[in-house]
């Protein structure tokens, strides 16, 4: 299939206030200079917000990361997860059609979508509903034929409970996913016939179902405040260190016990989401967060003669801690090489998303190098 941008598109795109928090918190885990390495979790969340990967979706991801358009077009493009033209305002529906399915009956479902939905798959229904395609092996299965509708897996259909459960979610109901025809999980139809200790009526649903009922977003459109933003990383300063973290973060607990509804606006401000780099020029803004903590060091208007100093020759400052220096008065090696331990105290508080970065990479002293006129390892391999 050919994958390209939709010939209709919006005229702009801005993350909700609380997926803006998650986004940076995103990109905080990478060191300077690797932030690109967020891209899929960004337009990820941006299909979740929007359905669909717009074209100023994909420039405001590029933007976020310092990367040329091209290349975030190219992420987008290239994954059949992302999609590339709107979807159902209910519901996108993935029939699996795949060997296991196909013999179980995926004809009949895809069937069920062209009638109830439209012919061609990628093609709105005529109330702008539901929207369908057919994709390869989602790895249920043993609960042939499948589909996955949002986020979650509808498994052992007939084309009459799939035809069904089209209409449920049209009347603004979300079907209970999991197995459709009465078994728990993927045991035999006709019942276990080993371990058969094993209860399966412990819990009403087997724990995948268990998950997304409690969780409820199934076919939700994400705005950022269905659960609190936990950014353990972040706030250590450790975006060196992006591996401990992954861990972390899949450690989190689910969104069960984090309720949606329990204040996740205000838990979204208490993180102190990273700096995005249009607050970074607000200078007055970024000093006021730092009341308190340190000296601010004495900045300029502008840089002298109108030329900065390279500060990205300075080990760990790539394009956007530059950006934000520049917004807070600082252009010139020698600045920095002045900076007392009261002032390195300030500029570490104040670089928000960054925080710890001058004390951690010695800006002080490879600046004084720089500044007579020398050049330390890492300027002098940045300069070949
Ligand atoms: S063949 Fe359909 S889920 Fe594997």
């Amino acid at each position: 299939m050919l994958r390209r941008l939709y010939h209709d598109q919006p005229e702009s795109f801005a993350f909700t206030p609380a997926n803006q928090a998650w986004a940076e918190a995103q990109i905080s885990k990478y060191p300077e200079g690797r932030q690109a390495s967020a891209i899929i979790p960004l337009l990820w969340r941006a299909q979740e917000q929007e359905g669909w990967l717009t074209r100023p979706a994909i420039e405001t991801v590029a933007d976020m990361l310092d990367m040329a358009y091209i290349r975030a077009l190219e992420v987008a493009s290239f994954y059949f997860m992302f999609q590339m033209q709107p979807v159902g305002s209910v519901a996108h529906i993935q029939i699996c059609g795949t060997t296991s399915c196909m013999i179980c009956g995926a004809e009949d479902l895809i069937g069920v979508c062209r009638e109830k939905i439209a012919d061609k798959p990628h093609t709105l229904s005529a109330d702008g509903k539901f929207s369908w395609e057919e994709v390869e092996c989602l790895g249920a299965c043993a609960n042939a034929p499948m589909a996955q509708i949002g986020k979650d897996y509808y498994e052992d259909l007939t084309a009459e409970r799939f035809a069904e459960m089209l209409d449920e979610m049209a009347a603004g109901k979300v079907p209970v996913p999991g197995p459709q025809n009465g078994r728990y999980a993927s045991e035999p139809k006709s019942g276990l016939t080993s371990l058969t200790e094993f209860d399966t009526g412990k819990t009403k649903y087997n724990a995948s179902v268990q998950l997304a009922t409690d969780i409820g977003d199934t076919i939700k459109r994400i705005d950022g405040t269905e659960v609190p933003l936990i950014a353990p990383w972040r706030d250590k300063g450790a975006m060196h260190d992006p591996a401990p973290s992954t861990v972390k973060v899949a450690k989190q607990p689910a969104a069960p016990e984090a309720k949606p509804a329990e204040k996740p606006a205000k838990a979204v401000a208490e993180e102190k989401p990273a700096t995005k780099l249009a607050e970074a020029e607000k200078p007055a803004a970024v000093a006021k967060s730092a009341e308190g903590a340190g000296t601010k060091p004495q900045a300029l208007e502008a840089a002298r003669d109108g030329k900065a100093d390279d500060l990205k020759l300075i080990k760990g400052v790539g394009p956007k801690l530059e950006k934000l220096l520049h917004s807070l008065g600082f252009y010139h090696f020698d600045q920095i090489a002045e900076w007392t331990a009261d002032e390195v105290a300030w500029v570490d508080q104040n670089l928000e998303g960054f925080k710890g970065r001058v004390s951690r990479d010695t800006w002080v002293d490879q600046a004084k190098i720089l500044a007579a006129g020398g050049e330390t390892e890492f300027s002098a391999r940045k300069k070949k």
